[in-house]
């Protein structure tokens, strides 16, 4: 089969498709065909020997996909072939076919294509389980989503607005505002130009937004406890701006705010029956059509570089997808 393959460090403008043999899918496995695959920033940072994971030589990378099943592990219950699955894996998703663990395939909703399938199984999650597991967002309070044309952040618009909170969004330049708004926020306010923190109180009546969504850290941070409500909550998902913040405690204290993390990736280790509830729930407000995965381009899977710079340089919005 076609894959991307990394063999050593390497530049993502260097990364190639190789012919491979197949991966085997052995028990508690799926085999796919993968039809598209997302792309995130963690994929440049792993081409380059920086991510956190670094598997050993050589790899398939990429984490997200959508596809159709091919064949079934021995002890697989639950599928079968021709089912179309979408799923988030350790790698593997950059080449044609992609073995796949049971317990992270989803079958797709009716309706879905495979590049909003491969759009959907990290972020939709992350920003569900963060705003309501984490943050306990209520209808009627104020939301804030930085960086809200982003993968996450226009998850998080989306899942915002269905769960009837009033949604503030921020985001760099008038592209991705208008991207936030067609998302569904209410309000949308440039970050990189202006005084954003006075534009948040004021759109709050002086009173702070009740949950602030953070998938960016550094200043971003640093200004949102400036404009957090009495009893708000700062839901911490990223750190997009490469600077991990650090909190002065008095602000918690102060105003009665919670700091609460969200990692999705760990719901499987710890707590994996929340990975059914979220998507039974996620694929109820799609079949409500209260979300919709928006891409930013598909790219064919020899143009991965490209479709990795349109993220790098920040150019992207949205989920962008290669297909194999
Ligand atoms: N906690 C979890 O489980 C989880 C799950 C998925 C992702 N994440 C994390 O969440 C963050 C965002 O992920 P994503 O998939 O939404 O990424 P993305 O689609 O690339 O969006 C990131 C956004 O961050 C903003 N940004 C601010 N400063 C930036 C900088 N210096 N460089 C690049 N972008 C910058 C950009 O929006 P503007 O141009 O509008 O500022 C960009 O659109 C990442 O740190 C990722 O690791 C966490």
């Amino acid at each position: 089969m076609r894959a991307v393959v990394v063999d050593r460090w390497m530049e993502p403008s260097e990364l190639a498709v190789r012919e491979v043999p197949d991966p085997e899918a052995g028990p508690g496995m799926l085999g796919v065909e993968v039809r598209a695959a997302g792309c995130n920033f963690f994929d440049i940072l792993m081409a380059k020997g920086q991510y956190q994971v670094k598997p050993p030589f050589p790899f398939v990378p990429g984490a997200e996909l959508a596809g159709v099943v091919q064949t079934v592990g021995p002890d697989v219950r639950g599928f079968k072939a021709g089912d179309r699955v979408l799923a988030a894996v350790p790698l593997g998703a950059f080449a044609e076919r992609a073995a796949v663990p049971a317990r992270a395939a989803m079958r797709m909703p009716d309706g879905m294509s495979f590049e909003e399938g491969a759009a959907f199984p990290i972020v939709y999650p992350t920003s569900y389980a963060g705003l309501v597991f984490r943050a306990g967002l209520r209808a009627g309070e104020n939301l804030l989503v930085h960086a809200a044309a982003g993968g996450v952040g226009i998850a998080a618009v989306q899942i915002g607005k269905a769960l009837g909170a009033r949604v503030i969004a921020t985001a760099g330049g008038p592209e991705k505002l208008e991207i936030a708004k067609r998302a569904g926020a209410d309000v949308a306010i440039d970050y990189a130009s202006g005084d954003w923190v006075e534009a948040v109180k004021q759109a709050t009546e002086g009173r702070g937004a009740d949950v602030i969504y953070d998938s960016v850290g550094g200043d971003v941070t640093d200004g949102s406890l400036k404009c957090i409500a009495w009893n708000g909550r700062l839901l911490v998902i990223g750190f997009a701006s490469g600077r991990i913040p650090e909190v002065k405690l008095n602000r918690v204290l102060l105003k009665n705010i919670s700091l609460v993390g969200l990692h999705w990736g760990a719901h499987a280790m710890y707590e994996p029956a929340r990975i059914g509830e979220t998507f039974d729930a996620l694929f109820g407000l799609l079949a409500a059509g209260k979300i919709r995965p928006l891409v930013y381009k598909t790219y064919p899977l020899n143009e991965l570089p490209e479709a990795l710079a349109a993220i790098g340089s920040r150019r992207s919005w949205g989920k962008v997808i290669v297909r194999p």
